[in-house]
């Protein structure tokens, strides 16, 4: 049997990784600032996780969601204390699709309404609901395009309150900083009359963390830099640090009711133990802090580089905009130099590095980019 050819990969066969580096099998080592699509939140193969997921194997790897499970309360516990939503609840699935279809789904339960407002650049995955409120009609298939979604500009706060005060919208979805769109930061005063809309209008705000949060901003959330409390937040990516974990957080004024929502493997035992590392590591090392410092450097010498149109983002989420397409500059830094990085489009690359990178890893980036640009 032969793989389904979705995406066009490179010839490179990653084996082995440690902190921000990985390795091939020819022995060669880069410097991994695409975190394998801001997944690596930790670092590759942690000694704490390796521990973690590899005592809990031992012992239990999985059973059913129809018995407690203490591992998942102790992660609720410990989520709601690092990201300050402790009165939050807490529902677990298995990737980051799934976790926007259970909240807009949890939206149209609670509203009884049917309409969902998006935006335009937005991604929030390729399952049927999640797809539906994507901004891409490409990766639409017929069979998802029955909901009935509108897409707005980001910052068109007319047209944003003439469509809320319908009463017609379950839900608006936004991510914290728009990812695959080009790493794009929403106004703090948008986000802030998007909040008072919803709430005048009884519609809810879902925050897609699955990119932007986790620390990668700088702050728990991105959306924190706006001071919201959005209804429901998703999280997933970097949340088990490659184990495959969604999340949705939920504001207490939801009525939770059996049967509403459910899983099989959602926050499974070996699922928990990932997430449990990556939140003990993460307050251990200081990660949050880290993404900050790290990445106000990155994003000042960035700024100050000859070559780039412009440089957008928070913490470790940097997107570098070109006037031309950026495919010769990725492969020089990938083929040439070593050095893993992302692209939104054509003409943006993405910078989504584990958390722990360091200043000198910054560094070396930098003067790489450089002598990059100056070949050109
Ligand atoms: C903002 C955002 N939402 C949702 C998703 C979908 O997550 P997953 O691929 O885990 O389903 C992604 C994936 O890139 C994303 O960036």
């Amino acid at each position: 049997m032969k793989l389904f050819d979705v995406y066009p990969l490179f010839d490179i066969n990653i084996v082995k990784g440690k902190g921000c580096y990985t390795y091939d099998d020819q022995g060669n080592t880069y410097l991994d600032l695409y975190g394998g699509h801001a997944v690596i939140s930790v670092g590759h193969s942690h000694p704490h996780y390796i521990k973690r997921i590899s005592d809990q194997v031992e012992n239990l790897g999985f059973y059913s969601n129809s018995v407690v499970n203490r591992l998942q309360e102790e992660f609720a516990e410990k989520l709601g204390k690092a990201s300050g939503y402790e009165d939050y609840r807490l529902f677990l699935v298995n990737s980051g699709a799934e976790a926007n279809e259970n909240a807009l789904k949890l939206a149209s339960f609670h509203t009884g309404r049917k309409k969902v407002l998006s935006f335009h650049k937005s991604f929030h995955g390729r399952t049927s609901a999640a797809v539906r409120v994507t901004d891409n009609p490409a990766i639409i298939a017929p069979v998802n395009q029955g909901m009935d979604v509108t897409f707005l500009t980001i910052g068109d706060n007319e047209r944003l309150e003439m469509e809320l005060k319908t009463g017609d919208y379950c839900a608006v979805i936004i991510e914290g900083i728009l990812g695959i769109g080009g790493i794009i930061v929403p106004d703090p005063c948008f986000m802030q009359n998007l909040q008072n809309l919803c709430k005048e209008t009884g519609t809810v705000l879902i925050l897609d963390e699955i990119q932007s949060g986790y620390g990668r901003s700088g702050r728990f959330f991105a959306h924190q830099y706006s001071g919201i409390q959005p209804d429901l937040i998703t999280v997933a990516k970097g949340i088990a640090n490659g184990f495959p974990m969604g999340g949705l957080l939920i504001a207490p004024h939801f009525e939770a009711k059996y049967g509403m929502l459910g899983t099989t493997f959602g926050g499974n035992h070996l699922a928990c133990a990932a997430g449990l590392a990556v939140l003990e590591i993460m307050e251990q090392e200081q990660l949050v802090q880290n993404a900050e410092s790290v990445g106000n450097y990155l994003f000042q010498e960035l700024t100050n580089m000859d070559g780039i149109k412009e440089v957008r983002g928070l913490g470790l989420m940097i997107g570098l905009e070109f006037d031309e397409p950026v495919k010769p500059i990725r492969q020089k830094l990938l083929f040439e130099h070593h050095i893993f990085t992302g692209v939104s489009g054509s003409n943006v690359i993405r910078l989504l590095p584990p958390l722990c990178l360091s200043m000198q890893q910054a560094t070396q980036f930098i003067q790489t980019l450089k002598k990059v640009l100056a070949e050109k």
